[in-house]
């Protein structure tokens, strides 16, 4: 395994804009929690296309279902019936005791319905400057309204003037809430992501989502949980507050869906399933019979293979192997997460080691600066997880005893 470390910028001549820093290699296919470079390097994938990949590469079910439904019908429009979102909602609905969705094709698209929603929420109540209360560190996207909710400045420099109406607190901090509560009458809706992904994987506790789930109930506000990288079994359950025994009002999903096609959906519960109504919100390729298809196939062989189960027990054997190989090293300063959704914390910034670790054939990723984050296929086996521990444990030690390069 021989692949360059650096992180480059296109080549001179690419006509593809500049906005992502790239490693120098280029993905050609995968199978299961494996994928092969143009040049044949083989790496094993703890990134999932960045929790995506749900079922990891070229399942052997879902490939022939969405070949199927290509040769069927992959886009038609709106205008017309969709059996398929009628199911697709149906089944949504069953997994998390909400009753009704709408379908989009991003992260950041089923964001901005839920902002709408409580934007409009509000404006049916006669509130019209209506404010959302979002979060430190929080990311829900890179859309206007999305990078405002977003907290985080990088993220927003440069493309002021922001959205207005966001009032923003610290995690985990109930006290934060009340005084909201007991100063801002014009707030309609809580906003944030159960496990904040982009951040650096910081959970919501258990005790916060309940005392949030109590304070929109008394309040009359929307509990809108993002639950665009923490859903859809990652963690464990199907959607990561269940783990608290609460419902949402309005819940976003998107990425690990379609176990790669683009699809987004945003589930209601009764209090704000009815809030849009004809005319209100739409989207050309949202609910697609492909998009739809690909969700449908991704939650039944994820029902049938127990992948829920396998991303609980895999994500603790993860998780307890990091910690094993990783005590008592200076510099490892948290591992945390739930399922297979996991950060390891570093003591200093860490992006050079997406590099290091696909030269030894894994892919990782680093957010936050500090945080390596794995967020790997929900077929992850438990030999495949004690792989990446032994990849990545020394990688980490290694980059620690290395002095600090100066900022
Ligand atoms: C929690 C969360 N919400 C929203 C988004 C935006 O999703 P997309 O990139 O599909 O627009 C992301 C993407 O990382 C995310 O992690």
């Amino acid at each position: 395994m021989n692949a360059p470390e650096a992180v480059k910028p296109p080549p001179a001549a690419s006509h593809v804009m500049n906005t992502y820093g790239r490693l120098p290699f280029a993905l050609s296919h995968g199978r299961g929690c494996r994928v092969w470079d143009t040049e044949g390097r083989e790496y094993l994938d703890a990134l999932g296309g960045i929790a995506v990949n749900t079922l990891g590469h070229a399942h052997p079910q879902l490939v022939p279902a969405l070949q199927e439904q290509v040769a069927k019908l992959i886009h038609c429009s709106n205008y017309y019936q969709m059996p398929l979102q009628e199911q697709l909602a149906a089944k949504l609905c069953e997994l998390s005791g909400l009753t009704n969705a709408f379908f989009c094709s991003t992260g950041l698209e089923a964001n901005e319905a839920a902002l709408k929603i409580a934007r409009k929420f509000g404006h049916d109540r006669g509130i019209d400057r209506p404010e959302i209360i979002v979060y430190e560190k929080a990311f829900h996207g890179r859309s206007i309204a999305t990078l405002s909710a977003t907290g985080n400045a990088k993220v927003q420099a440069g493309f002021g003037p922001l959205v207005e109406g966001f009032v923003r607190v610290p995690l985990n901090d109930v006290a934060a809430i009340e005084e909201v509560a007991n100063t801002r009458p014009n707030v309609v809706a809580v906003f944030l992501e159960v496990i904040q992904g982009e951040g650096g994987i910081n959970p919501a506790t258990v005790d916060y989502l309940r005392a949030l789930r109590r304070l929109c109930d008394e309040h009359d506000w929307l509990l809108m949980l993002d639950e665009v990288q923490c859903g859809i079994g990652r963690t464990g359950k199907w959607f990561a507050h269940q783990w608290a025994g609460i419902r949402a009002d309005v819940m976003p999903l998107a990425k690990g869906l379609g176990s790669g096609v683009p699809v987004g959906a945003v589930v209601c519960g009764p209090r704000a399933a009815n809030v849009l109504g004809p005319g209100n919100h739409g989207t050309t390729f949202g609910g697609n019979p492909l998009a739809m298809r690909a969700s449908l196939e991704t939650l039944r062989i994820m029902e049938a293979d127990g992948l829920l189960e396998n991303a609980a027990t895999v994500g603790s054997a993860l998780r307890a192997g990091l910690a094993r190989e990783l005590a008592g090293v200076a510099g490892v300063v948290d591992i945390r997460g739930q399922g297979l959704m996991i950060g390891v914390e570093l003591s200093r910034p860490c992006g050079e080691l997406l590099g290091r670790a696909a030269a030894r054939g894994l892919l990782i990723s680093v957010t936050a600066e500090r945080v390596v984050r794995l967020v790997p296929p929900l077929i992850l086996s438990r030999a495949e997880a004690d792989e990446v521990v032994a990849l990545l444990a020394p990688l980490i030690r290694d980059f620690l005893a290395e002095p600090a390069q100066p900022a």
